[in-house]
């Protein structure tokens, strides 16, 4: 179904495929090197149309998607980048109507696809011990439309999450091996866990304790995604990529027969 715009809704603008920028329908003009747009001539527009600034140049107006939101969230810790949290977010199994805890919450980014892919009806606890970062990830979070979805908690869960019966848990923090024996707590029977460490000593002591506290480790990847220029009778991949992030870890709760 194609979206139309109301006052106040996100815009995303396009000039081609690597200038874009994100603003608002309604009041005001939005500005380009080439000429401007009133911003209340969106209003009742449908998403994808293409239309002219004040001198001309073409701009397509489209509904932000979540990616794009999260590229212009404040960034006061390092996110995980799309490859790993669609991955993640995949082998979590993760559907409308999930319960799903994690730590750290960092500046939102996973946070916000998980409350995406657990909507309208799931829930998302996200745990951060620094209050400045959980302030950051509110905000950031509040872009979205999915904010009603997320429980936000300033607590180091490494005595315990305050939920039981969650669908997945999910960790992205320097010492993940203290929050498995929480993790499994608060894990439905079967319940899925995800987890992202950057260097090959967490993810060996990260394994050990997963192994030591009743999980079954499904698997440890990493990710490499390698973009292509797509310019007629120049088709090859970019000369540059981005290496290294993190290895993403995903495990299952077995509950002991007692
Ligand atoms: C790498 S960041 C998470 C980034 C996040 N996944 C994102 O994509 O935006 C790790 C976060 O974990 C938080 N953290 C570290 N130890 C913690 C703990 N014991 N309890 C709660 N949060 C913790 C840090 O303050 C930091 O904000």
């Amino acid at each position: 179904m194609t979206a139309t715009f109301r006052a106040g809704d996100l815009v995303l603008l396009y000039q081609d495929s690597r200038r874009h920028w994100i603003t608002r329908a309604g009041e005001g003009r939005f500005h380009t090197h080439r000429g401007y747009l009133d911003l209340k001539d969106i209003v009742g527009m449908e998403s994808g149309v293409s239309v002219k600034t004040s001198l001309g140049q073409s701009l397509a107006v489209f509904k932000p998607r979540l990616s794009d939101l999260v590229e212009s969230f404040d960034r006061p810790t390092q996110i995980l980048y799309p490859k790993d949290i669609g991955y993640a977010i995949y082998m979590l199994g993760l559907k409308n109507g999930d319960s799903v805890v994690e730590v750290g919450t960092g500046s939102g980014a996973l946070t916000a696809a998980i409350a995406q892919s657990v909507a309208p009806d799931g829930r998302v606890y996200t745990y951060e011990n620094r209050n400045e970062f959980l302030r950051a990830a509110q905000k950031n979070v509040r872009k979205g439309s999915i904010s009603r979805l997320v429980t936000f908690r300033n607590i180091d869960p490494a005595e315990g999450f305050l939920e039981r019966n969650a669908d997945a848990a999910v960790i992205d923090l320097g010492d993940p091996w203290r929050l498995v024996a929480p993790a499994w707590e608060a894990l439905a029977g079967g319940g899925v866990l995800a987890a992202f460490t950057p260097t090959v000593n967490q993810l060996e002591k990260l394994a050990d304790a997963l192994r030591k506290n009743m999980f079954l480790v499904l698997e440890a990847v990493e990710l490499l995604v390698r973009e292509f220029k797509t310019e007629a009778g120049k088709v090859r991949p970019e000369s540059r990529m981005i290496g290294h992030t993190a290895y993403v870890t995903i495990a299952r709760k077995v509950a002991s027969k007692e």
